[in-house]
């Protein structure tokens, strides 16, 4: 028996409104859930712990302010509502929430580090912030607000600036959280005040004081002797210019346990910091003067020069290599002895501490690189070197206290990792060949850049070994300098990058 057409046509149509009505429902409903999912409470149905649920009821935002307006969690955790992009970082938040809460144990969580500015970059969008917040120069705020927004809205896009970057305790109460730039001297422990500097006498570890400060600076006593610099054919991940490997000779030297800290880099920024519109040739002419008795040093740093990461004895980063420089002729002028920046010899020879190998410790680099497919499913094996090296692996996306890390048979810490160490050395490539086994405290000359060396918190281990070179990139470095003319005392494009200083042995010494 045939069916009448249309009676088919009727009930096509009937399915079709059918479907139309439960797609509508559904949608409803989705919408209804979408919403629903989003809420403070639903969100908090997990996240009830000190560090997120408490923390914002103690913030601004959490009605921890003058009219007890309160901001949900999702107006700052997703972006705004209607955009594809809420969308898609709802649903990856969503899978990725709910993913940990079935799969992972609560103990493992490290919300600590999730605080950390680096990471919160990944999971809040500066839309967020400006869809409440359209006005950054609202009557009344203050000066500090109208300078560092004015240095946004220039420069946000170019140096990947975000609303928290100055305003990382925006959503959770964090104590002691201080916005703004970096601007004139910065504050140091004032109680404590040396008069004048250690006087040395015999070849051991000694601590500096540099008078007029309150900072001690940690030298270690490096024996002269013999070794190889460069690194062997058979090295996994050598490159060309470590060799032709040389027999060197050094001269007994002293050298600091650590890299310059923020501490030490900030009293010389307090006490000989200059003027912005200084010209660079009269700073260069006057620190060159024989009879110069106070050098001029940097200007003040735009934005964050810590990168938000906390100073302290933390090293102090992104400072050029005529800064690294001008640190050392100061410290000579207060100290009366003579502090350079290391060649690439002695740094390499130090770094070393009598070893022969990749690294001054156990294990190879292809043990420790994340190169690798095998790598990526298997994982690293990284105890050994995770006790000697912030690098990618530990740093969490930013230097560390040098204390984290155990020191090298001489008893220096971070000469490999943590950051990139400028030395003496302009860098050539076959610097190496063109010295004769036995040469005695080589040193290169010739070269646009200098040679930095030891790698940096952000670099897989392969860039770590003692025989690694790098040199500076002046033009790479200073891309989005906002300053005119480029900064001759700041690098604006590249953060892990520091120095360590050594001390010339003075006469009289046995
Ligand atoms: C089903 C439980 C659950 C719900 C509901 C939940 N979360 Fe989570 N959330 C978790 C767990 C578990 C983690 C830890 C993930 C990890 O460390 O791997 C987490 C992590 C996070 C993180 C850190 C993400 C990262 O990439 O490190 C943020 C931000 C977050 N949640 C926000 C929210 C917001 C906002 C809501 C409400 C819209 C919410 N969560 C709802 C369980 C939940
Ligand atoms: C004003 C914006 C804002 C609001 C509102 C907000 N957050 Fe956050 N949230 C942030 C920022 C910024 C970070 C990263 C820095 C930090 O941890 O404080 C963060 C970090 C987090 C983290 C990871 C690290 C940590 O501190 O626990 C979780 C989880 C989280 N938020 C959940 C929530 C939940 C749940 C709510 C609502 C109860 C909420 N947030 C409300 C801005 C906000
Ligand atoms: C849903 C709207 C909303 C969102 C989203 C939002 N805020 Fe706010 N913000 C407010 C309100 C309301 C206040 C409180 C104003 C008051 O009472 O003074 C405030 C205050 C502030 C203050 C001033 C604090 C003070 O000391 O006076 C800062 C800074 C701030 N917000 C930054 C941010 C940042 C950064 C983000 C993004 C992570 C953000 N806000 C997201 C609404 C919002
Ligand atoms: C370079 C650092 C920096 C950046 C980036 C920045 N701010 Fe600020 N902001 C400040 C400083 C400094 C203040 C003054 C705070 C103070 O006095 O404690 C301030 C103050 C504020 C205030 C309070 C103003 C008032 O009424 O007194 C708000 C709101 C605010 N910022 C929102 C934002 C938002 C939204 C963004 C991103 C679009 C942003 N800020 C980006 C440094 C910054």
């Amino acid at each position: 028996m045939k069916k009448n057409p249309a009676k088919r046509k009727r009930s096509y149509l009937s399915i079709a409104i059918g479907c139309f009505i439960l797609g509508f429902v559904a949608m409803i409903a989705f919408d209804w859930m979408w919403d629903a999912t989003s809420t403070n409470e639903a969100c908090m149905a997990c996240h009830v712990h000190e560090e997120t649920d408490n923390a914002w009821k103690k913030s601004i935002h959490g009605g921890n302010n003058k009219t007890g307006v309160i901001t949900d969690c999702a107006e700052c955790h997703l972006p705004p509502k209607g955009t594809w992009g809420h969308f898609t970082a709802k649903t990856r938040m969503g899978v990725k929430d709910i993913w940990a809460y079935l799969t992972k144990d609560s103990a493992d969580f490290n919300w600590e580090a999730k605080k950390e500015l680096a990471h919160a970059q990944k999971i809040i969008s500066n839309e967020s912030c400006m869809k409440c917040h359209t006005n950054l120069f609202p009557q009344g705020v203050n000066d500090d607000a109208v300078k560092a927004h004015l240095y946004f809205e220039e420069n946000h896009e170019k140096l990947d600036l975000q609303c928290i970057s100055c305003h990382l305790d925006a959503g959770h109460y964090m104590p002691n959280y201080k916005h703004g730039k970096v601007e004139g001297p910065v504050v140091l422990d004032t109680s404590i005040r040396y008069d004048s500097a250690t006087t040395v006498t015999t070849f051991q570890n000694f601590t500096e004081t540099v008078p007029g400060t309150p900072i001690t600076i940690n030298m270690v006593a490096i024996p002269g002797g013999t070794f190889m610099i460069g690194s062997p054919k058979k090295e996994s991940f050598r490159q060309d210019d470590e060799g032709p490997q040389r027999e060197v000779k050094l001269t007994r030297f002293f050298m600091a346990e650590t890299e310059v800290t923020w501490n030490q880099y900030w009293a010389f920024y307090n006490e000989t910091m200059s003027e912005g519109r200084t010209p660079p040739s009269k700073i260069y002419a006057n620190n060159n003067r024989p009879d110069v008795d106070a050098v001029s040093g940097p200007t003040p740093p735009f934005g964050f020069p810590d990168q938000g990461w906390g100073m302290g004895s933390r090293p102090a980063i992104t400072m050029t290599h005529y800064a690294a420089q001008t640190f050392c002729q100061w410290l000579s002028l207060k100290t009366g002895k003579k502090y350079r920046l290391p060649t690439e010899a002695e740094w390499e020879y130090a770094a070393r501490g009598g070893t022969e190998g990749a690294y001054f410790f156990e294990g190879s680099p292809k043990k420790y690189t994340n190169e690798g497919f095998m790598k990526r499913v298997f994982g690293i094996d990284t105890t050994q070197i995770n006790g000697f090296v912030i690098y990618m692996n530990n740093s969490l996306g930013k230097t560390q206290e040098p204390q984290k890390v155990a020191a090298n048979p001489f008893g220096l810490k971070n000469m490999l990792g943590n950051v990139m160490e400028h030395c003496a050395d302009k860098y050539s490539a076959d610097a190496y060949s063109k010295w004769q086994d036995g040469v005695q405290d080589p040193v290169c000359n010739e070269g646009e850049e200098y040679v930095v060396r030891g790698g940096s918190y952000a670099d897989d281990a392969s860039l770590l070994r003692c025989a690694a070179r790098g040199h500076t990139d002046s033009e790479e470095w200073l891309k989005t300098d906002p300053q005119n003319p480029m900064s001759i005392w700041w690098y604006s494009d590249i953060k892990g990058i520091g120095f360590r200083i050594v001390c010339e042995v003075p006469a009289g010494v046995n």
